[in-house]
């Protein structure tokens, strides 16, 4: 006895993590595995899934997400690349049909806190820039994470210019979400990482994150699985779990 849940992506690095990860948790059972070459309603029908997790691509996970909640079983998305509009949708989507879920950018403990650290400075210092590096095999840039890290950034700093120097080369200064730059690094021997840099002053205030396995991102996952079953809305953000 335990929550049903089904792991959408489970030929991928994140697939293969959560399935060990499900497997070891107590009060969770693993009861389907799916592929891209799967349909995925019909998996979540014959298996009775509960909950399903989906750590796809970008290019999927609008579609898996509409089935996933087309089937009723509670959503638990890690896949990066939803805009904040669709998002809005399948909340609004849960809210009817009463349906608990999240979708989270990012899964680790470790984040969720230094971006809300990083929300509180940013009342006091606006100027900030966020440098995000991972393994060269990701396909989105930026990072889900860094995107949503500069949505809470601009939800507590005074909306400040940042100033422009002329680009000799284009994109010198890295993508713009909300005013806030972002650089995004890509090489191999990287997992997951992230800077958030505040500028004052004459001084500079650094957070820093290193995810340097992707194990660091099953604990929430598996929070995710047990705490969606209470639920009757779509969070975003697993800083609303905790
Ligand atoms: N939220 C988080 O904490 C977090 C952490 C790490 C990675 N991610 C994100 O999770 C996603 C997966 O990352 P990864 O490193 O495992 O990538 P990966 O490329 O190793 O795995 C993705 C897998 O999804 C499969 N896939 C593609 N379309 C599919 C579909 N329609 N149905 C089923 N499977 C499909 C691919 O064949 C592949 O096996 C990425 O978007 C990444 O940015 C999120």
């Amino acid at each position: 006895m335990g929550i049903r849940v089904l792991v959408n992506g489970a030929n991928g690095r994140m697939g293969q993590a959560c399935i060990k990860a499900i497997m070891n948790e107590p009060g969770l059972v693993l009861v389907g595995e799916t592929v891209r070459e799967d349909d995925l309603a019909a998996a979540i029908k014959n298996s009775k899934a509960q909950v399903v997790v989906d750590f796809t691509n970008a290019e999927a996970v609008l579609k898996n997400v509409q089935i996933i909640i087309e089937a009723g079983a509670h959503p638990v998305i890690g896949t990066s690349g939803l805009l904040l509009d669709q998002v809005k949708q399948f909340q609004a989507q849960c809210d009817k049909l009463k349906l608990g879920g999240i979708i989270a950018p990012n899964f680790s403990l470790g984040v969720v806190l230094m971006m809300k650290y990083a929300q509180k400075m940013a009342k006091y210092f606006p100027h900030v820039e966020i440098i995000e590096m991972h393994h060269d095999g990701k396909l989105d840039s930026p990072s889900g994470t860094a995107l949503r890290t500069a949505e809470m950034l601009a939800e507590t700093r005074s909306a400040t210019e940042t100033k422009h120097s002329r680009e000799t080369i284009p994109g010198a200064r890295g993508a713009s979400h909300h005013q806030i730059p972002i650089h995004a690094i890509r090489l191999p021997g990287l997992v997951a990482h992230e800077q958030i840099i505040f500028g004052g002053t004459g001084e500079t205030l650094t957070l820093r994150h290193d995810s340097i396995d992707r194990v660091s991102f099953m604990p929430g996952v598996c929070l995710a699985c047990k705490k969606v079953m209470t639920l009757d809305t779509l969070v975003y953000g697993l800083e609303h779990i905790l």
